[in-house]
């Protein structure tokens, strides 16, 4: 597939791209043309070296507005404050059989600790999940929320095993299948459905809760894994 990433020189993006350009074809996007491409060219660097002949993919640069036609699915990873602004910039470029994938944290930092901080759109704090503002702002395309939990160092530190759970919200069944595919697209990750885009607000409030938990008890950058019961039958 043709992927674009807005903000795709970031951690997040950059991650992404790195692990996603084994299979997909991938262009970062940016505000500048030149980080795009200095960008671009350092990970593609980073992905051939490791992946060798059995890259099938590549990862070009370009503008964001740029990132956005012809491509299948368009990742952003944008911080919370541009992320919604910045799509609706560029709505008129987007048809209505892409999906745009949003990896949106709006959170603050209180202290040493973090709470999840609603995205103020329109002047008024709406209260609802960046997600479904990012839906708001390029209906009819739409929107699937997904890899807020994958920190983007695992993702970067490229030889590294994942195994981790990626939770996956959203209206639309198709939009939905198609990035669970992409989920799976990255060997150990694992796609779980967790309803309609709504529920975004609650898989956004998971990274502050993680972050949290990695400041209050000394943990290296916690991820999730949702586990099923599994008694114990033996007897004893
Ligand atoms: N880091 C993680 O572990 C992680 C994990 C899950 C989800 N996320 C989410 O993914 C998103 C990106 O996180 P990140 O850590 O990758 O952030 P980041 O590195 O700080 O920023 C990503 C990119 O956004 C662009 N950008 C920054 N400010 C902007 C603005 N005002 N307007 C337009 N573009 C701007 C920059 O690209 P240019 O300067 O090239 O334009 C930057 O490289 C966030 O919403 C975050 O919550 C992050």
């Amino acid at each position: 597939m043709k992927i674009g990433i807005l903000g795709g020189t970031g951690n997040m993006g950059g991650g992404l791209a790195l692990r996603l350009s084994l299979k997909h074809e991938i262009t970062v996007g940016s505000r500048s043309v030149d980080k795009a491409e200095e960008a671009s060219g350092e990970l593609e660097a980073k992905a051939q070296g490791f992946y060798q002949s059995a890259m099938r993919g590549s990862i070009t640069g370009a503008l964001n507005e740029d990132v956005v036609e012809g491509r299948e699915i368009i990742i952003e990873t944008l911080p919370a404050s541009a992320a919604v602004t910045t799509l609706a910039t560029i709505r008129d470029r987007l048809t209505p059989d892409q999906v745009v994938v949003s990896c949106v944290v709006p959170m603050k930092r209180q202290g040493r600790l973090y709470t999840w901080s609603p995205v103020v759109a329109g002047g008024r704090d709406q209260s609802r999940s960046a997600a479904e503002l990012i839906q708001e702002a390029v209906a009819p395309v739409n929107v699937v929320s997904a890899f807020q939990t994958v920190p983007a160092q695992y993702l970067n530190d490229i030889g590294g095993m994942l195994d981790l759970d990626v939770l996956v919200a959203g209206d639309d069944l198709g939009a939905v299948e198609k990035v669970m595919g992409l989920v799976r697209d990255i060997p150990g990750l694992r796609p779980l459905k967790v309803g309609p885009l709504a529920n975004s607000k609650w898989v956004e409030a998971l990274t502050p809760l993680l972050l949290n938990a990695a400041i209050l008890n000394g943990l290296h950058d916690p991820s999730i894994r949702i586990v099923p019961w599994s008694p114990d039958t033996e007897e004893t």
